[in-house]
């Protein structure tokens, strides 16, 4: 099967020596098989590795007729939910849709905006949200696997309010879909005892992996992107993972160079992108490997940046600042559009010598100018090549940095599934909040805070 996502490592080994590279990869088939024979930590949650092949076709059909009723019945769709309940769906329409998908007149754009929400705590952010909704007709996909999320929680009451008023408690049932756990959490209760249609988040598929089930597939679907392409360049991805040894899988190479360059001292990961589409794939990898790998005091701190505008902030500290990172670049090989500057009669901004030539010509310039610049100024750098931004080579990328994830997790000797550190700052805020339970800890945080 043709792959549409290579990986390339030649500039990474200036802080990756071959023979490096060669002792770390029996780690990394060890990781492989840890993973694969599901013998690791956090086991239980390994139901993404066969997802893209074994998932619920019934919910598939039905995720699609619910996206259907939604872009018929409604001018916007709210998404609510944080993390990895977030990150994939805004990920993936804001990769393959119109780069002002919410902006664009509806004629292009052809199906409701989608705003998120959920996913902070600001007022602002809600009262401006309400006021961009209006008086339009909207729905709400409230996402949620622990059905408990306060931020998902509270922004869920504060619009399930707005909708019951607009539209009466039956008609709002009828614009609510619940993605959650099949029966525990005050979501799903919510959703048995309002009659609100519901999707599944599977036992076995923890947030950051959840992209490819309901959870990213209902927004994606209503966007208007292709979700069984989707699927499918997903499942290229695995049958490449899975099938493929060491010698003939950059997706295991991938996970053998990053902990190469992390034990060799780097412990910093930018990933740098050269299409403002990809902003948010960045973000829902960062949290992939961040919740991932960033536990028992290790891990590779994930950042990203977006190119070429951060050269002009970040990429001063990237060439000459503390040398404590590396580089993975995802370079865009076909853009979805393309634009040739003109000749000007009067070469007064001096810019004819690029006459006829394309601005993506001049965007790669500038990435392989960069690659090289920092390549020289001691960061490595792993490339990654992408066809181009559709379905297909999304649903591949989405599974490979997933693969390449839990493997690089077990060569850590972390779990890469679980995400403990998460919960500290819930209890606090729950103290503070004053919940029921708390009181001890609110008495003791209440005095650190007056100190
Ligand atoms: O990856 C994860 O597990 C987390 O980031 C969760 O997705 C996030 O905390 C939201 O949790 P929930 O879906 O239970 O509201």
């Amino acid at each position: 099967m043709a792959q549409r996502i290579s990986f390339d490592f030649r500039n990474a080994k200036i802080k990756a020596s071959d023979a490096d590279i060669e002792a770390m990869k029996p780690r990394v088939v060890a990781a492989k098989e840890t993973l694969l024979g599901r013998t690791g930590e956090g086991n239980a949650f390994l139901g993404w590795i066969d997802l893209p092949v074994n998932y619920d076709k019934e919910e598939f059909a039905r995720i699609k007729a619910a996206a259907a009723k939604i872009q018929s019945d409604s001018d916007v769709l709210l998404v609510i939910g944080i993390g990895g309940s977030y990150l994939g769906a805004r990920a993936a329409i804001e990769a393959l849709r119109h780069s002002f998908y919410n902006a664009v007149d509806r004629s292009v754009r052809k199906t409701p905006e989608i705003y998120f929400c959920g996913n902070n705590l600001s007022s602002t952010y809600v009262k401006h949200l309400i006021q961009v909704i209006g008086d339009r007709d909207f729905s709400i996909n409230v996402i949620s696997k622990s059905g408990t999320t306060t931020e998902c929680s509270v922004a869920f009451r504060l619009f399930k309010e707005i909708m019951e008023k607009k539209y009466g408690k039956e008609e709002a049932a009828k614009r609510i879909y619940a993605t959650t756990d099949k029966e525990k959490g005050a979501l799903k209760t919510l959703s048995n005892e309002e009659g609100y249609e519901s999707f599944i988040v599977p036992d076995d598929i923890g947030g950051r992996y959840s992209v490819l089930t309901a959870v990213g597939l209902l927004p994606i679907a209503v966007s208007g992107a292709d979700i069984d392409k989707l699927m499918q360049g997903a499942q290229n991805a695995r049958q490449y993972c899975i099938e493929n040894d060491i010698e003939n899988n950059d997706v295991m190479m991938y996970a053998v160079v990053r902990n190469v360059l992390r034990e060799n001292g780097l412990g910093m990961e930018i990933l740098a992108n050269y299409e403002p589409a990809l902003h948010y794939v960045s973000e829902w990898w960062k949290q992939l490997y961040g919740e991932s790998e960033g536990k028992e005091d290790k891990g590779i701190f994930p950042t990203a940046v977006d190119f070429t505008t951060d050269l002009h902030s970040l990429g001063q500290f990237i060439q000459q600042g503390t040398k404590n990172h590396f580089e993975t670049v995802i370079n865009v090989l076909n853009p979805r559009e393309e634009v040739i500057i003109g000749t000007e009669p009067v070469d007064l901004d001096g810019l004819n010598y690029l006459s006829g030539k394309t601005l993506d010509f001049i965007n790669k310039c500038a990435m392989n100018g960069t690659i090289l610049a920092h390549v020289d100024g001691g960061v490595p750098n792993i490339r990654i090549d992408m066809d181009t931004i559709d379905e297909l080579s999304l649903g591949e990328l989405f599974y490979k940095f997933e693969f390449a994830c839990g493997m690089s997790g077990y060569v850590l000797g972390i779990n890469p599934f679980n995400q403990p550190g998460v919960e500290s700052y819930k209890k606090n805020m729950f103290a503070l909040l004053g919940k029921p339970g708390y009181e001890e800890k609110t008495a003791e945080l209440l005095a650190r805070l007056e100190q």
